[in-house]
């Protein structure tokens, strides 16, 4: 939600920060913003619309700061972009100031310009007679909701940088000086980095002295170096992210086998659970939102089938509201790509509240859920840039399918002969999406046959049941095709009034030995009543073809790996919808890659 970027050094800060804007895309993109320094005055440049199409050169600069505005406070307009400024200031802010009004009140004759919450930190600042580090601070006390902000001064060198609940992270390279919402904005540049905390500002200087705004006492942190590559955050030949990202989840798995494995063994060396913690866990609670929500549906799958845990998933946005019950035996796991969703973290805080211990799978490294968590898995796909998430699903099936065995081997429930066949089925799984993404054929060709459909239902059972809410999921956000995805048995319940001839049923319908009879009889009965049957299926099921009007092949696999494989073809499809509906693909309407708000 809104991305920012500033920078410090040696370097074209305005090439910089344009460049780093266009990374940030994907946080926001209904308008943007530059502030860059000359001299003792800005030079400030707004637009509506999406930054990757701006091409304009700007001056000439060592400090500028950048804004990609996903709108919370007041429309889409040039008033409303980031920067704001006031006086001698510059701000750009990324989170909700949820006492703006109050403040703006006290600002008696103060003429504000926009309808943001954000113009009021610049008005603040500028009207202090403080020096301008501490005017700064000042403000950021009276500040209450989320922020990451960047403030400049006319007549400084510096950049103040200030975070509570919206992630700042600073990229260091020699003396150059990089603070962004998110690494790959600087990526290309250096891979060295500080994660800002809570509570926290950093003035940039020619060096970098971070403080705690309310104790003052200075905060050394040595800088980490990042492992992701520039190349894992460049389209490179794809036409959009989200196909990039497709393609790459082979790759991933394949990793995450070679990290998670060795000689039979699951290495989890960082969890911070002793086995007899692990052996004592009584429950375990999910906790997600949208795609890692799904995810979390298969794995209560996992952890009652495989570990005979009861297991729970929630949303991660209603938890706290029900006053949950949790213990020390509670095991709650909060699963997150961004690592910031805004009602994920406040779940994570409600549990711990309550004495549970806290996992976390989290794919962005240094983001509040896993600082706040007692441990993290890492998800291990390389950051995920498309808005719709696809490479980090599946990285979290393949994650919470190790974390199963690992359980199950500590807490001695599945058998030696067991755990080896499972992890050689997970072994089997990277070339197994290859061989799909290889036959994209059928895809291609369903997506052709019904792109211009208004609605569609996917319909799964058992562990296809949340596979069938993800391809709805991924249809509606990137194509805009209103589409629902419910349990195949709950369709005579209710959704089947909606059943006619213009109507694609989509069915996850690979072969096993517990619904499988049943989803056919669910076919039968969307059939008679008309309603296009496209079908996802296990390579070899001659009867599904029978009946379905288009059908998508998946090799075999073991029932719990299924969906792995179910969700290649659903990715797909909804990418191919929207890319001939001229959508787009990697910044759908409305949507923010993490919502850093409640
Ligand atoms: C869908 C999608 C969203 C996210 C959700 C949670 O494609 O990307 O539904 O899954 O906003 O985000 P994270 O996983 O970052 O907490």
């Amino acid at each position: 939600m809104c991305g920012i970027i500033g920078y410090k050094g040696s370097k074209n800060a305005s090439e910089i920060v344009i460049e780093g804007l266009k990374k940030l895309e994907y946080r926001g993109y209904d308008s943007y913003g530059f502030a860059i320094k000359q001299n003792n005055s800005f030079e400030i440049i707004k637009e509506v619309g999406k930054i990757h199409k701006f091409n304009k050169e700007l001056p000439k600069s060592n400090i500028a700061i950048a804004h990609t505005r996903w709108s919370t406070h007041g429309s889409v307009t040039k008033e409303n972009a980031h920067p704001h400024v006031y006086n001698n200031i510059a701000i750009v802010h990324n989170g909700i100031i949820e006492n703006y009004q109050e403040l703006k009140n006290k600002l008696k004759n103060h003429e504000f310009k926009s309808e943001t919450d954000t113009e009021v930190i610049a008005h603040l600042i500028g009207e202090s007679n403080l020096p301008f580090e501490q005017a700064f601070k000042e403000t950021i006390k009276q500040l209450d909701g989320t922020f990451a902000i960047l403030a400049i001064n006319k007549d400084s060198d510096q950049i103040l940088a200030a975070r509570k609940g919206s992630p700042l992270v600073i990229g260091i390279k020699d003396n150059d000086y990089f603070i962004a919402s998110d690494i790959p904005a600087f990526l290309k540049h250096t891979n060295k980095v500080l994660f800002l905390e809570d509570d926290e500002i950093a003035v940039i200087n020619d060096k970098i002295k971070i403080s705690n705004i309310y104790t003052n006492k200075e905060i050394k942190r040595k800088p980490m170096e990042i492992s992701w590559s520039i190349e894992e955050a460049e389209k490179n030949n794809y036409p959009h992210f989200m196909l990039k990202e497709i393609h790459e989840q082979a790759d991933i798995i394949e990793k995450i086998n070679q990290k998670r494995v060795l000689n039979n063994e699951i290495l989890f060396s960082n969890l911070n659970l002793t086995e007899n913690e692990i052996k004592n866990i009584k429950r375990i609670v999910l906790v997600a939102c949208g795609t890692s929500w799904h995810s979390a549906l298969i794995a209560e799958f996992m952890f009652e089938e495989l570990l005979k845990i009861p297991t729970e998933v929630e949303y991660a946005s209603e938890f706290r509201y029900r006053d949950p019950i949790l213990d020390e035996n509670t095991l709650v796991i909060p699963i997150s790509q961004s690592g910031e969703t805004a009602d994920t973290l406040a779940a994570l805080r409600e549990a711990k509240s309550k004495g549970a211990k806290i996992v976390s799978l989290v794919n962005v490294h240094g983001s509040t859920i896993e600082r706040e968590s007692d441990s993290t898995i890492h998800l291990d796909a390389g950051p995920e840039i498309g808005v719709a998430s696809t490479k980090a699903f599946t990285s979290q099936l393949t994650m919470l399918y190790y974390l199963t065995i690992y359980f199950g081997k500590v807490r001695n429930i599945l058998p030696l002969q067991q755990i080896e066949n499972r992890i050689r089925d997970i072994k089997l799984i990277p070339n197994l999406i290859r061989s799909i993404l290889n036959n994209g054929k059928e895809v291609l060709e369903c997506a052709d046959k019904y792109y211009l459909k208004k609605n569609a239902l996917y319909l799964g059972r058992g562990i296809n049941f949340p596979i069938a809410l993800e391809g709805a999921l991924k249809l509606k956000e990137v194509s805009y095709i209103h589409a629902e995805g419910y349990p195949a048995a709950e369709m005579k319940h209710g959704p089947i009034a909606l059943i006619d001839n213009e109507m694609p049923v989509f069915f996850i319908a690979t072969k096993d030995n517990r619904t499988y009879k049943k989803v056919i009889s669910n076919i039968e009965e969307v059939k008679a009543r008309g309603g296009i049957i496209i079908s996802i299926a296990t390579i070899g099921d001659k009867e599904i073809r029978e009946l379905s009007d288009f059908t998508m092949y998946i090799p075999e696999t073991s029932y719990i790996l299924t969906p792995i494989l179910a969700s290649i073809p659903m990715q797909l499809l909804a990418y191919y919808i929207a890319v001939k509906k001229e959508c787009d693909v990697d910044q759908p309407r409305n949507l923010a890659k993490s919502c850093t708000v409640e």
